[in-house]
């Protein structure tokens, strides 16, 4: 799990075999709701940037998981506390290895305290070479500094903003969250059909998950259900790594105060010969 002490173990992590001792001590967290993501390109953006900042995704009483991309392959983690401190670090441990040499990035926080406000922020360290038994790094990056609370279990009433049907137009995304003026909320819930189909990364970036975070995804967590339109188009296939769903499946079914929750996979509505269903 997480320790207090782990910040300073930055520069402990100098080569493979200490990054790999690491997931044998159990620093940082495993977790079933989390995917090993590692897509081995990096991106040909210029300098070493997120192309996402960190968002808020599978809300619960003890736990938070935080994605976000950067540009170039990294090993990242989370500095995050209780209140206002930065004084723990998580990162995520796939079958005995710390997850590194990656884009995207989804690092689970558990063992929270229920209905508590949390501080965090998220470090991308470029690896330069990651060669058998040499791994060079490059230049660091840190994303802003957020807050989000923990689920309330006793709560006694639940608000959320569902969205459905934006079809690849983000503006819509502030524009609706503006509609909702002051009133509180504890999430928001994308019903699907959030896309015409998925073509690539910047797409779901641009039209997803950057609006998300110009209004909320930082601070508020967001769930989401695929819908027909998401299952057409070539990078359908690798759209769940951008999600983390409470049940690693398009399908879940979670509780929040006094609502509980089934989520449906419902899937394409055409035939399987329908010409959006050519990939049989
Ligand atoms: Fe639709």
């Amino acid at each position: 799990m997480q320790t207090k002490s782990s910040l300073k173990r930055r520069d402990f992590i100098g080569n493979i075999s200490k990054a790999s001792l690491l997931g044998v001590l159990g620093v940082g967290n495993t977790t079933p709701l989390v995917k090993n993501i590692n897509e081995l390109s990096a991106h040909p953006a210029e300098g070493h940037i997120f192309l996402s900042q960190p968002y808020l995704q599978a809300p619960s009483e003890n736990g938070m998981s935080i994605m976000w991309i950067t540009n170039k392959l990294c090993y990242s983690w989370v500095e995050y506390g209780e209140g206002d401190q930065l004084n723990q670090k998580a990162h995520e441990i796939k079958d005995g290895l710390v997850n590194a040499y990656n884009r995207v990035n989804a690092v689970r926080l558990s063992n929270l305290k229920p209905n508590t406000t949390y501080t965090y922020r998220v470090v991308s360290k470029e690896i330069l070479e990651f060669q058998p038994y040499k791994l060079v790094y490059g230049e660091s990056i840190t994303s802003d500094t957020r807050t989000f609370k923990t689920v309330e279990p006793k709560a006694k009433e639940v608000s959320w903003l569902i969205m459905n049907d934006i079809h690849d137009r983000p503006q819509s995304i502030p524009h609706l969250m503006k509609l909702n003026g002051n009133d509180p909320y504890d999430y928001v819930f994308f019903n699907g059909d959030m896309f015409d189909y998925q073509t690539d990364e910047q797409q779901i970036i641009n039209h997803m998950l950057a609006p998300c975070l110009e209004s909320f995804a930082s601070s508020k967590p967001f769930l989401f259900v695929r819908g027909n339109h998401e299952t057409r188009g070539k990078y359908s296939r690798e759209l769940a790594d951008y999600f983390t769903s409470p049940s690693g499946k398009y399908y879940y079914s979670y509780q929040w105060g006094p609502v509980y929750n089934i989520v449906l996979d419902t899937g394409e509505d055409k035939p399987d010969d329908a010409l959006c269903m050519q990939v049989l």
